[in-house]
């Protein structure tokens, strides 16, 4: 039995899970209010309130777990891709209590990791896995990937976004819209009462597998204006019918895609990962989809957390891939 200490701190979510080999036994997230009132996250409070927040969570998830520090077989960290000031806290404080019980460190990529939640399973109640291959589609507020996932070790990256994450379109439209940071969850909770249809925006279409958002929140900015001439209450009365049309023209973009890559691949099992896995338009869409396979994590796996760090530290202890304690975070990752 191996037994993880994950950290995940890539952003502005403080987290810490222990895992003992693929069943999460504690998974502790501190989110980061201080943030609401910019409109986005400020990477300099992000990396101090990890400083304050890291150590009671870790104590917090080692509690919950009812795991001693002594029973660890290796701490698992997140060195990137993330905010570099934010890696830092957590690669540091690693490195040191890893130094401390005298255990080894192991470096995680976050969009690795946010596939390998998939595999995270809880103590009393296993959940389906998806056999190798299957297709992956991270969505997150910083990456938009199409991923083929050959094995835990091995995932080809086949298309991503050449400008905004799809998290980050729905958070750019939520703010246009004048709702507070992160808008997209927002989005999705006033889409359930507005109608798709209302409105409709153009869908980008781009070389290959890859997406672009940029161009919906520029067509949704004009639009607003425009509508706001002539009715300057548009905004208030409007809100839910602009969420869905917006949700649904986000969702379509990613469902298309999807579609188009299973027909190239022939790869009919689906599975969909990160913070805009969470949304409940993408999760019904899929699940309607006929002939496919579809995995959708628990929400708690979805947006940023440390069980992933766990489980993909796992993986890499199965295979005794430590990371020297030289080792520094990567702010900028394009691989997997
Ligand atoms: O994976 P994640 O927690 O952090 C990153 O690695 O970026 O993803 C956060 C993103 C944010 O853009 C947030 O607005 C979006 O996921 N998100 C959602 C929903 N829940 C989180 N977007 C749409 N609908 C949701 N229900
Ligand atoms: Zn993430």
């Amino acid at each position: 039995m191996i037994t993880i200490l994950g950290i995940e701190s890539s952003c502005d979510d403080t987290a810490a899970a222990v895992s003992r080999d693929d069943k999460i036994l504690a998974n502790v997230v501190a989110g980061q209010q201080v943030h609401n009132a910019y409109g986005g996250v400020v990477p300099e409070l992000a990396s101090r309130a990890h400083q304050q927040n890291i150590i009671p969570v870790v104590d917090q998830a080692l509690k919950q777990a009812k795991v001693v520090k002594s029973e660890l077989d290796a701490i698992a960290f997140t060195n990137g891709p993330g905010l570099m000031g934010s890696l830092l806290v957590g690669t540091s404080f690693a490195k040191a209590m890893a130094m401390g019980l005298g255990i080894p460190i192991i470096e995680v990529n976050h969009m690795q990791a946010h596939v390998l939640a998939h595999f995270a399973q809880h103590p009393d109640k296993e959940r389906p896995t998806p056999e190798f291959p299957f297709l992956c589609l991270t969505v997150s507020g910083g990456h938009t990937q199409l991923i083929i996932v050959k094995s835990p070790y091995e995932m080809e990256l086949i298309g991503q976004s050449l400008d905004d994450a799809a998290g980050e379109a729905f958070d750019k439209i939520a703010k246009l819209m004048g709702l507070p940071y992160p808008g997209g969850p927002l989005i999705d909770q006033l889409a359930q009462q507005g109608n798709p249809e209302a409105f409709s925006f153009p869908k980008a279409r781009v070389p290959g597998f890859n997406f672009s958002f940029s161009g919906l929140k520029t067509a949704v900015m004009y639009f607003i204006n425009n509508q706001i001439k002539n009715d300057p209450d548009f905004l208030d009365n409007q809100k839910p019918h602009l969420a869905a049309s917006v949700q649904r023209t986000i969702v379509d973009i990613l469902m298309l895609r999807i579609r188009e890559v299973v027909a190239e691949t022939g790869i009919r099992r689906v599975a969909i990962a990160g913070g805009v896995a969470a949304n409940s338009g993408l999760r019904r869409s899929l699940q309607a989809e006929e002939g496919l396979e579809v995995f959708i994590p628990p929400f708690e796996y979805c947006t940023d957390n440390a069980a992933m760090i766990a489980i993909t530290g796992y993986y890499k202890y199965l295979r005794g891939d430590f990371s020297p304690q030289t080792t520094s975070p990567n702010a900028r990752f394009s691989g997997l």
